[in-house]
Formats: structure tokens, sequence, C-alpha cells
């Protein structure tokens, strides 16, 4: 079992496949949390090392557009935990983006992280040396109250740009949009499998 306590790196191992759950809800064990539990349940036991950030407890800046990042990394890093995230995704084999849905987005802590990655973007095209230069794929685990299949569609968009901005191949998403209106769910991971089966 995999305990997802905050901001948790569980131990070294070289032979294991590596997921960074980027976690963006204020619940522990909320919805977005047992949508989490069912797609970690797709695992066999001990063939995955799990890094886990809770974004809510992060205290994560919000990008002002400042512009530094035209001439290095963001100048922010260094003063809330955005490096740790950058050294946990230079780790990661896998990336999990899991949130609720707040007002047809991301919440705010979540939104933060996503609008920070934009300093990799803005470094790629000044031709200085890539952060990520190694290829991640990355799946998007959502729960919504009452989200329906225009507004899934429409979360894959920032979800992308999000991932292209990390050097991350977008590999899908699962979204359990009707929460208000049942409390038990099975999610369906079948796609998503189809796409990551080689990491
Ligand atoms: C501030 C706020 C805004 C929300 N906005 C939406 C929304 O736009 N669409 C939706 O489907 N659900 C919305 N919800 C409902 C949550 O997405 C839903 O309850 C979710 O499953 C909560 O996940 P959690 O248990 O992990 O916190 C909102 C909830 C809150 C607190």
């Amino acid at each position: 079992m995999i305990c997802l306590s905050a901001n948790t790196a569980m131990k070294d191992s070289f032979y294991k496949k590596r997921i960074l759950l980027l976690f963006g809800s204020p619940h522990h064990v909320g919805s977005t949390f047992r949508l989490v539990m069912q797609f970690l349940d797709q695992f066999e036991d001990h063939t995955y090392l799990l890094e886990q950030y809770n974004l809510f407890e992060m205290d994560l800046l919000p990008c002002t557009d400042c512009g530094n990042c035209q001439h290095g990394l963001c100048c922010l890093n260094h003063i809330d935990y955005y490096e740790e995230i950058i050294e946990a995704i230079q780790r990661a084999d896998l990336i999990v983006l899991a949130s609720p849905v707040y007002c047809g987005g991301f919440p705010a802590p979540v939104k933060a992280m996503m609008d920070r990655a934009q300093q990799f973007y803005v470094n790629k095209f000044a031709g200085r040396a890539r952060t990520f230069p190694q290829r991640k794929k990355g799946i998007l685990l959502m729960t919504g109250g009452n989200c329906g299949e225009k507004l899934q569609e429409y979360l894959s968009i920032p979800t992308k740009m999000f991932f292209d901005c990390i050097n991350t191949e977008y590999c899908g998403k699962a979204i359990i949009g009707n929460l208000d209106n049942k409390l038990s769910f099975e999610a369906d991971f079948s796609h998503i499998f189809d796409k990551i089966s080689d990491i």
C-alpha cells in the first residue's frame, strides 16, 4: 500500500518505474484520492516508486510574468518549493496530475504550479539547455461534481500545455465528472494503459 502523506519520497531503487503524483485536492482522502488509488491499484505491487507533492500544502507563488525567465529559470524557484518539483519531474517516468474541478478549471494551487511551468517554455525558445531533456509521460486524473463531456474535453487543453512545457507526452485522462449524483465510482484506465505500457 502506498502512503499518501504529504510530500513523501519513497526509498530509491534503480529498477522500478517512478511515478510522480502532483496532488491537487485539499482533501487527503476525498474523491480525487480515491481516483488516484484506483489508478495505482492497476500496477502490480512493488513495481513502482511513488513520489507525491500535495500542492495545497506548498504555498506555491503564482507567475507574475516578471520576464526574468527570459534570462534563466524563474526567480521564485528559490523562494518556494518549486525547485523540489523540478527535481521530482527530472526523476519521474510518469507524471500524474490529479485534481478536483474547481469553477470549470483547476484549483488555484494547481494552476499556480502549472503556470510556473511557463519558465521552461520560455527557456526552450531562448535556446538554453533544457531543464527536462528526457521526454516523460503524463496523465490527468480529475473528479468533479457536475462536469460534462464538453468541459472534460476542454480540461485537456491546459493540461497538454502544462505537459508540453515540461517535455512530457500527454497520454490521456480519467475524469469522474458526476459525483454530485453518486458516491461510488469505478474508473476505466484502459485507454491510458495503452499509451503508458512502456514506461
Ligand atoms: C470551489 C469549488 C468549485 C467547484 N467547481 C466545480 C465545477 O466547476 N465543476 C464540477 O464538476 N465540480 C466542481 N466542484 C466540485 C468538486 O470538483 C468535486 O466535489 C470533487 O470531486 C472534489 O474532490 P475532492 O474530494 O478530492 O476534494 C467544485 C468544488 C469546489 C469546492
